[in-house]
């Protein structure tokens, strides 16, 4: 469902540039876990937010279900990734004046579309054990949990692909064993998953895991 081709990502110009990405090929299929490890400024994030579409690479292709998303215009791009894509960026992305629950379903309000929000905002935050905090605002909260927010937000469009930049970096062990369970099962149900970590106690949950070396990607 997702096809990478010769992707590579340039900062900088002159004597100043770097690459941030080389050479990424990799294919994620329907319902697939993949994980990817990798340092610090190994080109991680650089990789997730390509696929997401809020970077342009330098060099490349990316295919998702078939199609070639880097030609499309911004409209059509955005609207891939408000219906298809759940993204949990690294940090914690939440608006404080809104409470939680406001925060899973604001995009439905924005974007609006089929379905019932609350209850699948309500539902979300059980999962990810949040929803005594459905109506208190964010500000209230600690990173694991904002973190967890996060992943709730992701998946409210019940996307195709989810994307999670080391989603578990804040979290307790209970409930990165609790989340990285709730990945597995969204893998199982026809998701594809491909998360970055920089912590080794995430990777037996995934079908494959590639390590991410300067810009590279390695089996
Ligand atoms: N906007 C940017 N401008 C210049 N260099 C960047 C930018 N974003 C990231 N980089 C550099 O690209 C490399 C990869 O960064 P990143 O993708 O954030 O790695 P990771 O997520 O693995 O920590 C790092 O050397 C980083 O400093
Ligand atoms: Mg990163």
């Amino acid at each position: 469902m997702l096809e990478i081709e010769n992707l590579g990502k340039r900062y900088g110009r002159d004597e100043n540039e770097r690459w941030a990405l080389k050479n990424v090929q990799l294919t994620v299929e329907a319902g697939e876990f993949i994980s990817i490890i990798g340092r610090s400024g190994s080109g991680k994030s650089t990789l997730l937010n390509l696929i997401a579409g809020l970077l342009k690479p330098t060099i490349g292709e990316i295919y998702f279900q078939g199609n070639a998303i880097l030609n499309l215009n911004d409209k059509d791009a955005s609207q891939l990734r408000n219906t298809k894509i759940g993204y949990v960026m690294q940090g914690y992305g939440a608006l404080d004046h809104l409470t939680v629950l406001e925060n899973l379903c604001l995009p439905f309000w924005l974007f609006p579309r089929k379905g019932e929000p609350r209850k699948r905002a309500e539902q979300l935050l059980k999962q990810v054990g949040l929803l005594e905090y459905a109506d208190t605002y964010p500000t209230k909260l600690s990173g694991g949990e904002l973190k967890r927010v996060a992943i709730a937000r992701a998946l409210m469009n019940e996307p195709a692909l989810l994307l999670a930049d080391e989603p578990t970096g804040d979290l307790d062990e209970s409930n990165t064993k609790n989340i990285l369970a709730l990945f597995r099962d969204i893998a199982d149900q026809g998701t594809s998953v491909l998360m970055v970590t920089h912590e080794m106690d995430a990777l037996s949950y995934g079908d494959k895991v590639y390590r991410m070396e300067a810009g590279q990607l390695i089996k």
